[in-house]
């Protein structure tokens, strides 16, 4: 079966990002794909470009052997100071290291970004991260706004009805996108 990963590179394990995810995991998953939440939280993953062969014991490993067998990747987290997270920036790199090292495994992929804040920065944390996917040969499908949802405490994301709407119908896009490219 298809399968979609949703990183979150917050640090909180039950915060808004988590929220979200887990309710664009069941809309990816009511369309026969199948989706995982996966979270840094707690996992330090080390900022280096270290050649895949070389084992970390911070746990990327694992990540990056469930994104390679995976046909979507979605990612996301909170704005921090009006910028994405930095944990997350670094496995975005980390993957981008292991994927040239891999026969570019990223490539074809099927995801885009997802920001959540309290009030500013979630376009541009967006356009960071679109970078990764751009230059990765991968494709990323459109909502009907951008992928950006508002809140501070947890709980409050999931209350913001047009950032979920957008969300919600980009997981759609994603699963149904995901159908047509690789499911036959
Ligand atoms: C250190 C720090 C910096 C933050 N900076 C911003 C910011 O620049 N813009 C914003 O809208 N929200 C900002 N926030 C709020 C978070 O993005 C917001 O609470 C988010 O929902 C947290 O998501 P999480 O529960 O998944 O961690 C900041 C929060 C913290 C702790």
């Amino acid at each position: 079966m298809a399968k979609v990963i949703l990183l979150s590179g917050s640090p909180n394990i039950n915060g808004n990002t988590i929220q979200v995810f887990k309710k664009m995991a069941e809309i990816i998953e009511a369309k026969g794909v199948e989706a995982e939440v996966l979270s840094l939280a707690g996992l330090n993953i080390a900022d280096c470009m270290c050649p895949a062969k070389i084992k970390n014991e911070d746990g990327f490993d694992l990540l990056v052997a469930k994104i390679k067998d995976a046909e979507g990747l979605i990612v996301g987290g909170p704005v921090y100071w009006g910028t994405m997270r930095g944990e997350l920036m670094v496995a975005l790199q980390r993957l981008a290291m292991a994927s040239a090292q891999d026969n570019n495994f990223l490539a074809g992929k099927i995801g885009g970004p997802v920001a959540i804040g309290r009030r500013g920065g979630q376009t541009s944390s967006i356009q960071e991260a679109l970078m990764f996917y751009l230059y990765h040969d991968m494709i990323v499908p459109g909502s009907t706004y951008w992928n950006i949802v508002f809140g501070k405490a947890p709980g409050e994301a999931i209350k913001d009805e047009e950032g979920m709407r957008t969300v919600i119908h980009f997981a759609e896009n994603v699963a149904n996108l995901i159908k047509k490219v690789y499911v036959q």
